[in-house]
């Protein structure tokens, strides 16, 4: 994987990352947290989406640009991602020889079915198998996740490293030292009373995609059987000035988990003013992180005692080896907490319903 990302990173300016749900998410949740200070590409995602307009304006973008495509698709037939590849095939087939496109496009996908598998098959594209055994949400720690991480010069054995040391953690018995199974416990507490509506939120700009990445981990493993903790994210502070009132003061069926970043490298420090006509000058000289961490705190204080419970998952940091502990995790903390509900975590049978329909609309033959 190290060898073939490398490859993508001297040959292009840019690499598109085709794929959606469990083909993306987890993905686009590492590079994204990982963001700005290893990214030497630009990395760009599409597939996730039908809209003509965001596909249009990406091959805009990319026209003066030397491009490679890695498509990612478990089944190899999902609407999405089938679309916006041969869109982006038609691009590059414009822009390159066939020879040179060998090089320039991976797919990632079943080994032996599926439409993506024919195209790779035919064209002499270089491939990345995704286990059977694997769902898509599941999927971030095999070539689907990591092939765009190291990609994006990204360390995948730290990340793997990670996994494997929260792994080691997963496996106590004792509940107080399993974080997973106290995850898992509390929320199963919360839900049998009464609160519905789980909030991963963060007060870091860069871990949006976490969450993204956890709703559907945590939705799609979960919500089956008539039994379901519906699980939202905010960004805050940003969300507190729209969904704060809510949060405080609506129906109580909420609780909160909180992501929170221990020691962020970066500090951006509050300079002063002689003329102080903002009134800021009580903050000159701390760090926008400090002012943050007090929103945080703040922030949790204020929920609870409005009948919000609360619990916080620290990073010490934010790196590969962190993320790489934190997907482990998620992962077995919602296999475990979806059996206590008493539904199977690994299938998805309700996806088809609109998908069905969906095809029936397009004439599908
Ligand atoms: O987790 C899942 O099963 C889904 O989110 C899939 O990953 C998503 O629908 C994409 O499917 P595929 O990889 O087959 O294109």
């Amino acid at each position: 994987i190290n060898a073939a990302a490398k490859v993508f990173r001297e040959q292009s300016d840019a690499i598109i990352i085709i794929g959606i749900g469990g083909s993306y998410l987890g993905a686009r949740a590492v590079i994204e947290a990982l963001a700005p200070e290893k990214i030497n590409k630009e990395i760009f995602f599409a597939g996730h989406n039908i809209c003509g307009e965001y596909l249009h304006n990406l091959i805009n973008v990319l026209k003066d640009k030397d491009v490679s495509i890695n498509a990612i698709s478990k089944s190899g037939t999902t609407t999405e991602p089938a679309l916006a590849f041969r869109i982006l095939k038609e691009f590059m087939e414009d822009k390159y020889s066939k020879e040179e496109i060998k090089k320039r496009i991976v797919c990632t996908t079943d080994a032996e079915k599926g439409a993506l598998r024919g195209i790779a098959d035919r064209e002499g594209y270089k491939s990345f198998i995704i286990p059977d055994a694997i769902g898509g949400r599941f999927s971030v720690l095999t070539s689907v996740g990591l092939f765009p991480i190291a990609c994006a010069a990204l360390n995948i054995k730290e990340l793997i490293a990670g996994a494997r040391e929260e792994r080691k953690i997963s496996l106590e018995l004792d509940l107080q030292k399993n974080n997973s199974y106290r995850y898992a416990a509390c929320r199963n507490i919360l839900y049998k009373k009464k609160k519905t509506i789980e909030i991963l939120a963060s007060f870091e700009s860069r871990l949006h995609f976490v969450s993204e990445w956890w709703k559907q981990l945590f939705g799609e493993s979960e919500g089956k059987g008539g039994r379901s903790i519906f699980p939202a994210s905010c960004d805050f502070s940003t969300d507190l000035h729209s969904m704060g009132q809510l949060i405080q003061d609506g129906e109580r069926n909420v609780f909160e988990t909180f992501l929170i970043v221990g020691n962020e490298k970066i500090k951006t420090v509050i300079p002063h003013d002689e003329e102080n006509i903002d009134n800021l000058n009580y903050l000159s000289g701390k760090t926008l992180d400090f002012v943050n961490r007090k929103a945080y705190e703040a922030t949790r204080e204020a929920h609870y005692e409005g009948g919000v419970p609360n619990c916080t998952l620290l990073f010490p940091e934010v790196s590969e080896f962190t993320m790489g502990q934190l997907i482990y995790f998620f992962e077995k903390a919602v296999s475990v907490s979806a059996y206590m509900k008493g539904v199977n975590p690994f299938n998805q049978p309700g996806v088809e319903a609109y998908k069905q329909k969906m095809f029936k609309l397009l004439g599908k033959p």
